[in-house]
């Protein structure tokens, strides 16, 4: 049952079953919702890796609530690479809102640093962090995330959204690298 499977040229072993993701995500979205009572949130999901995860999410938010996406690229292979590559830009009508920043993984936070910075030039009234993973030993950055479904170690993994050279999004389960 727990047989290593191979995504492009490489072996990885079951990790996060579809049951839990959605259990964490259930969490997760009943925090939202207490936190935004009374309240409008304006998703902001980051591509690609989000896709699987805010369609989860969105659908656990009882809220009023808008989302767009932004898209940027900053892996090569299971490396991350440090430099962020702006693909879609940030969306329109983002002042004066509360926005809620969506992203399959927080790892060194780097990506995630320069999505804040982006963000803040169209002033939103205040900017949240929910990210599915996190990677505590990995961060080095000093913002708050605010939402963390699950926090993982230090290995690369697919599955649920997240790629390996573009492969393994379609898994509904994650899956970490063997070595
Ligand atoms: P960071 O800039 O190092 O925080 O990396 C964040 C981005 O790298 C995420 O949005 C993911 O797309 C990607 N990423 C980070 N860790 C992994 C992983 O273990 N598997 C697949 N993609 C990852
Ligand atoms: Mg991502």
């Amino acid at each position: 049952m727990n047989q290593p499977i191979t995504v492009k040229d490489k072996q990885f072993i079951l990790s996060i079953s579809n049951e839990e993701i959605q259990n964490s995500i259930q969490k997760v979205a009943d925090r939202i919702n207490a936190d935004y009572a009374g309240k409008e949130i304006f998703f902001i999901g980051v591509l690609n890796g989000v896709f699987m995860y805010a369609a989860d999410l969105l659908k656990k938010i009882t809220v009023p609530c808008q989302i767009s996406f932004t898209k940027v690229a900053s892996y090569q292979g299971t490396q991350s690479t440090g430099t962020i590559k702006q693909l879609i830009g940030m969306p329109e009508g983002i002042e004066g809102r509360h926005v809620v920043i969506l992203e399959d993984i927080v790892d060194t936070g780097f990506t995630m640093r320069e999505i804040l910075n982006q963000l803040q030039a169209h002033k939103p009234a205040d900017i949240k962090i929910a990210t599915l993973l996190f990677k505590p030993n990995s961060f080095k950055e000093s913002y708050n995330v605010d939402y963390r479904a699950m926090e993982i170690p230090n290995a690369f993994i697919v599955g649920y959204g997240l790629d390996y050279d573009g492969y393994g999004r379609n898994l509904p389960d994650i899956y970490t690298v063997v070595n």
